[in-house]
C-alpha cells in the first residue's frame, strides 16, 4: 500500500489515526507497518534546518509511526521569499541537511526531493560533493523542543544523495534532460500528475484548479490525438466495447466517438502509465474508485513499442511543454 501525503495537504493526522485503527481493529487482516509505503513532504514555510527538522518530527508525530518510508523537500522555495531570492538556496540546502541527519537517525528510511529543476537538482548535487571534500560540518547542535529526542548518531557526517525526485512528467511534458541527470545519478523518478490530473485521459477535460500564483491556470491541451491510434493497437478488441457492441471510432479531429466514452479513459490511463514506467519512473496515479486504483495498476500486459514511445514523447517540445501543475523555473 502506498500514501504519498505532504504537510499543505493537511491530511497527515487523519492518515496516522487511521492507520492506527486498520492496526489496532485489525482491519485489514496480515498488513503490517512493512506493508505500507508513506511518503511526507516538507512545506515552503518550514525550509531552514531547524524548521525542517522540527516539520519532520510533527510529521511523525502526526502520522503516529516510527519511520516515514520517503520525505521530500516538496518545493525548492520558501514561504514569503520572492522566487529569485539567493535565500531559496540557502534555505533549501539547509532542509537537506536536515533530512540528511533524520536519515541517518533512522527516522526517514529515504529522502529526496520535488518540483527540482535541473539546475536545483544540479546545484544541490554539487554542493553535496563540495561540501563532502571540504569539512564535516554538522548543524544540529541545539537541543530543544520534540526535535531533541530524535537523538543524532555519533558518526561523521555522510552525505546522501538525494533517493527520489518526484516531478511533473507525461508525455506532454517529458523533461528528458532531468530524467536523465537523476539517472545519471541513480536518482529514482517518481512521475507525478501521469495523467494530466485526468485531462489526458478524458474527452472533456475539466477547467484547470484554482490555485496559487504558481500553478498554471492557462488553457491547456488534453488528449493525445494519437491515442485512439494506441488503443487500438494494445487493446484490440476491448472487452467492454465489445460487450457494448460498440467500436473505436477515431474522427477527423482525433477524438473518439461517443460509444468509447467508458473505454477511452482507462486505456488511455494504462497507456500513459505503462509509458511513465518504461522511461524507468515510478507512478503515482491518484483515483478515488476502486475500480479505476485495479484499472490503474493492470500495466504488465502489454508493453509499448520504441517507435510508439517516440511518438508519444514527440508531444514535449522543448519550450513549449505543457505543465498542469507548478512552475518552479524561477524559484533562485
Ligand atoms: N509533489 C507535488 O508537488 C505533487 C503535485 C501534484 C500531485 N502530486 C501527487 O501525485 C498524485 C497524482 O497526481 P494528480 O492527482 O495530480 O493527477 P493524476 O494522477 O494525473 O490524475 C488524477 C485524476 O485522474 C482521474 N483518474 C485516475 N485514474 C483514472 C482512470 N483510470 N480513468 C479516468 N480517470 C482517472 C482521477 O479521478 P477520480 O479520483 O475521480 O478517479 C483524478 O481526477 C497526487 O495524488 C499527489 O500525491 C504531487
Amino acid at each position: 500500500m502506498h500514501s504519498d501525503t505532504a504537510t499543505v495537504y493537511r491530511n497527515e493526522a487523519a492518515i496516522g489515526s487511521s492507520l492506527k485503527r486498520i492496526f489496532e481493529q485489525n482491519l485489514i487482516p496480515g498488513l503490517t507497518r512493512q506493508d505500507i509505503f508513506l511518503i511526507s513532504k516538507l512545506a515552503p514555510k518550514d525550509q531552514g534546518y531547524e524548521s525542517c527538522y522540527q516539520a519532520v518530527t510533527e510529521s511523525l508525530r502526526n502520522l503516529q509511526v516510527e519511520y516515514i518510508d520517503l520525505y521530500l523537500i516538496h518545493w525548492p522555495g520558501t514561504a514569503k521569499l520572492k522566487l529569485p531570492d539567493p535565500q531559496n538556496a540557502i534555505n533549501r540546502m539547509e532542509s537537506w541537511r536536515a533530512l540528511e541527519d533524520l536519515y541517518h537517525a533512522k527516522r526517514l528510511r529515504a529522502i529526496g526531493v520535488s518540483n527540482y529543476t535541473l539546475a536545483h537538482l544540479a546545484q544541490l548535487i554539487e554542493r553535496l560533493h563540495h561540501n563532502s571534500h571540504t569539512s564535516s560540518h554538522h548543524p544540529r547542535s541545539s537541543q530543544h523542543g520534540d526535535a531533541s529526542s530524535i537523538s543524532t548518531p555519533a558518526i561523521a557526517r555522510t552525505m546522501v544523495i538525494p533517493h527520489v525526485h518526484q516531478f511533473e512528467m507525461h508525455p506532454r511534458l517529458f523533461q528528458k534532460s532531468l530524467v536523465d541527470y537523476c539517472q545519471h545519478h541513480r536518482i529514482q523518478v517518481q512521475a507525478y500528475s501521469s495523467l494530466g490530473e485526468s485531462r489526458l485521459v478524458s474527452l472533456t477535460p475539466p477547467p484547470p484548479p484554482v490555485m496559487d500564483s504558481n500553478y498554471n491556470t492557462a488553457p491547456l491541451p488534453g488528449a493525445l490525438d494519437i491515442m485512439p491510434a494506441l488503443i487500438c493497437k494494445y487493446f484490440p478488441v476491448p472487452a467492454l466495447v465489445a460487450a457494448n457492441n460498440a467500436s473505436i471510432d477515431a474522427t477527423a479531429d482525433g477524438l473518439v466517438s461517443a460509444t468509447a466514452e467508458i473505454e477511452y479513459p482507462k486505456r488511455a490511463a494504462q497507456i500513459l502509465l505503462r509509458w511513465g514506467l518504461q522511461h524507468g519512473a515510478v507512478v503515482i496515479p491518484k483515483s478515488t474508485h476502486p475500480e479505476r486504483i485495479r484499472n490503474n495498476i493492470d500495466l504488465f500486459s502489454f508493453e509499448i513499442d520504441p517507435q510508439d514511445m517516440a511518438a508519444m514523447d514527440a508531444y514535449s517540445v522543448e519550450g513549449e511543454r505543457t505543465r498542469y501543475c507548478w512552475d518552479s523555473t524561477d524559484v533562485f
